[in-house]
């Protein structure tokens, strides 16, 4: 079938890794199915597996199918989108904290392809209203940016969020999203496009990246990395919280335990959603009336010019594939 696929990791020439053509369909396992890929959206993690970065020890199955994040029709026509977290069957807890989790294009063929295999609770009916271009964007940065937002932040409404970069997948649901929940939301950017984007989806105020705010503020959400930990640090206000989901820019950062501790601040990692939280973000969008900002819809087949636009910083909003 046709896909999207990796062949092997390359730290600092990630597209010389990725190929177009064809790879067998996957196995649909017993308590699986099969979903026919009708939009399937880029995420920057499909930037991580083609330069080998993963969290799990066990390191990436190459070759592999790419992708996080669909839609599509079940065999029956069911329309569904795909929750991308899997792990022990067994497992009853927050997905997240199975010491067995794991996410498409991973070890299991992604969403790149004409079908995909998931198990059949990570195929979530499309409620009506709900489109399969715009669910298709929800698996991952959004899904992240929905907990993060509403169980990690602490922020409660009428409060100051800030979101560290505008233009992003995830920048773009944070300011979506805490706009609709009743936040006061800021955000930074590098650059005038990233901060008129962010005000045309309703941000409050946009600053430059790393520009001294006027005031603190109560939660920042940062998938920046490296580049903007200071200023994070230096913006959470005495008990807030500044949740990371992301090392856009690098992972390592110099920490003065200091500020911390004096300041009362809460500083916690979020990775993903549960299946709950992504039902739970489903029904809220749809219920705000949120269509997710799709910066860009191109056939599967011309896949390459996106990973580069990616790679090169230049996307906005969410990348969508169509089959
Ligand atoms: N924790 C999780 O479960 C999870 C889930 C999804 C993604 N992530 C991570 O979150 C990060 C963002 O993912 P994404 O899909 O939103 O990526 P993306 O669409 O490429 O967005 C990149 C964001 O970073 C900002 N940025 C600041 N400095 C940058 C630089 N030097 N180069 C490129 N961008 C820069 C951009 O804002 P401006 O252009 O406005 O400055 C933009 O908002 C990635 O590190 C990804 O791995 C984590």
């Amino acid at each position: 079938m046709f896909s999207v696929y990796a062949t092997h990791a390359d730290a600092d020439d990630p597209l010389s890794a990725l190929r177009i053509g064809e790879q067998p369909e996957p196995h649909v396992l017993e308590g699986w199915t099969r979903v026919k890929v009708s939009h399937a959206t880029l995420n920057r993690h499909d930037l991580f597996t083609l330069r080998g970065i993963t969290s799990h020890r066990e390191g990436i199955s190459f070759p592999i199918i790419m992708g996080n994040d669909g839609a599509g029709t079940l065999d029956d026509g069911t329309p569904v989108v795909i929750y991308p977290v899997m792990g022990s069957d067994d497992w009853r807890d927050d997905e997240t904290l199975d010491p067995h989790w794991h996410i498409l294009s991973e070890f299991v063929p992604g969403t790149f392809a004409d079908y995909v295999a998931v198990p059949k609770r990570n195929a979530i009916v499309l409620p009506e209203g709900l489109s399969a271009l715009n669910a298709s964007v929800l698996g991952t940065a959004w899904l992240t940016a929905y907990r993060a937002l509403f169980t990690k932040s602490n922020l409660k409404p009428g409060q100051t969020l800030l979101v560290q970069g505008a233009s992003g997948g995830m920048s773009t649901a944070l300011i979506q999203l805490g706009r609709a929940a009743g936040f006061e939301v800021w955000t930074t950017s590098r650059n005038r496009a990233g901060r008129a984007l962010a005000e045309r989806l309703g941000a409050h105020r946009t600053f430059d990246a790393n520009e001294l705010l006027p005031r603190k503020v109560q939660a920042v959400i940062s998938s920046v990395g490296t580049a903007s930990w200071d200023h994070s640090l230096a913006s959470v206000a005495r008990g807030g919280t500044i949740v990371v989901t992301g090392g856009t820019t690098g992972m390592d950062v110099g920490l003065s335990l200091l500020p911390i501790i004096s300041e009362q601040i809460t500083v916690c990692g979020s990775i993903m959603g549960t299946l709950q939280n992504m039902k739970d973000m489903i029904a809220f969008i749809s219920s705000a009336g949120i269509a997710p900002e799709i910066g860009k819809v191109l056939p599967m087949e011309r896949a390459e010019e996106a990973f580069r636009a990616m790679w090169e910083g230049t996307t906005h909003g969410k990348t969508v594939f169509t089959r």
